[in-house]
């Protein structure tokens, strides 16, 4: 077989969840809302905050240790590194390469970020596929890390309820035999929709000022009901293309573990696709929205709790801000625990 051919798979998994839990009811002794609201809205119930020094790159890491550490690796086994955040731990350098001195990841291998808010684990796990398939990388960590709580204004209801902070990462190994592993996938991309959801300041563009921090400009805004239509739509139809794709349907698909927005766009694109939500694992309630971390948060919980099985097909999902989407039909190899 030519190394062009080359399958990749996830070989292990790893999490970190930040310690301190803010519930629906201490949000609402800090802004006009309700436990009641919150969750038939979104779903959420709790999410995950960061502690004051505790950057993505100190959360990614430890998501990390804990892949190779299931894998019986240690950092010297990566050949290549991926970050995918929207909040950065600094502008420049990468989050990857922060990562990368914690980790004590060699120094002759890349080490880059993603920027492609929650869509980015899947736009990473592509990018990591597509370097690894010529053979030139046996093993990669892709990971999401994220603190949104960084960037969320805690003074604005309509978003401060939504989001939270953690990390994932996938350790990813190539495989000569066919078959395996990530199989078919979609990314897509709409910058003329940019603002529905941003961060206005803070960039080249528009560096921050005394002005630009009392107008709140950096922190993430959102149009959350045109976002919610463009989510499911997106979502839906990323998912149907990569099956046509694949030549398969919807019913061969073991589980699908989307982007953890909102309980009700999950429950939307579920009802587009015609599948039921006992096929949607979800731990939005415990983690809000976690951007690039979600998939895979909810994806090392679907495995733990039993629910993903050796061989069975699966599909991640995602879409965010950008607008970006993105859509990976895989065949589950069995990770150590
Ligand atoms: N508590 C109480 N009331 C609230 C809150 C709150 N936290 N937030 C908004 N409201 C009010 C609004 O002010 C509005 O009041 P009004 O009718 O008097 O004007 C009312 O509740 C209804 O607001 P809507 O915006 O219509 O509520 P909706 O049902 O659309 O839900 C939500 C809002 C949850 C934001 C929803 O639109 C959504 O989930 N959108 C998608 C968001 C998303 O997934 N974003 C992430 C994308 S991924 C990424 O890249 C980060």
């Amino acid at each position: 077989m030519s190394s062009a051919e080359l399958s990749v798979f996830i070989r292990a998994i790893g999490v970190h969840a930040p310690a301190r839990t803010l519930t629906n009811a201490e949000l609402s002794g800090m802004v006009d809302t309700s436990d009641e609201w919150i969750k038939t809205r979104s779903g959420i119930a709790e999410r995950r905050i960061a502690a004051a020094g505790e950057a993505p790159s100190d959360m990614g890491a430890k998501a990390s240790a804990q892949a190779l550490s299931r894998a019986g690796l240690t950092p010297a086994d990566v050949d290549l590194l991926i970050v995918a955040t929207m909040t950065p731990d600094v502008p420049f350098p990468s989050t990857a390469c922060l990562l990368q001195a914690k980790l004590g990841l060699r120094r002759d291998i890349p080490c880059f970020d993603v920027s492609a808010a929650c869509s980015g684990f899947v736009y990473a796990l592509q990018v990591a596929k597509d370097m690894m398939r010529s053979g030139a990388y046996r093993r990669a960590l892709v990971i999401g890390a994220e603190k949104l709580s960084s960037v969320v204004d805690w003074s604005d209801r309509t978003t401060c309820v939504l989001f939270g902070d953690g990390a994932g990462a996938a350790l990813l190994e190539t495989s000569p035999e066919p078959g395996v592993g990530l199989l078919a996938n979609l990314l897509g991309a709409d910058g003329n929709n940019a603002e529905l959801l941003h961060c206005a300041g803070g960039g080249s563009a528009s560096p921050h000022t005394g002005d630009s921090l009392r107008e709140g400009r950096q922190f993430l805004r959102m149009n959350g009901k045109e976002v919610f239509r463009h989510a499911v739509r997106v979502m839906a139809e990323s998912c149907e293309r990569v099956l046509a794709q694949a030549g398969l349907t919807s019913e061969q698909v073991a589980w699908f573990i989307p982007h953890q927005a909102n309980i009700r766009i999950l429950e939307a694109v579920a009802g587009q696709l015609n599948v039921g939500m006992d096929r949607f694992p979800s731990n939005l309630a415990r983690y809000g929205n976690t951007s690039a971390a979600s998939i895979p948060l909810a994806l090392e919980e679907a495995w733990q709790d039993g629910k993903i099985k050796h061989g069975d097909l699966i599909m991640i999902v995602a879409f965010g801000a950008g607008l970006t989407w993105g859509a990976t039909l895989l065949r589950w190899h069995e990770p150590p625990r």
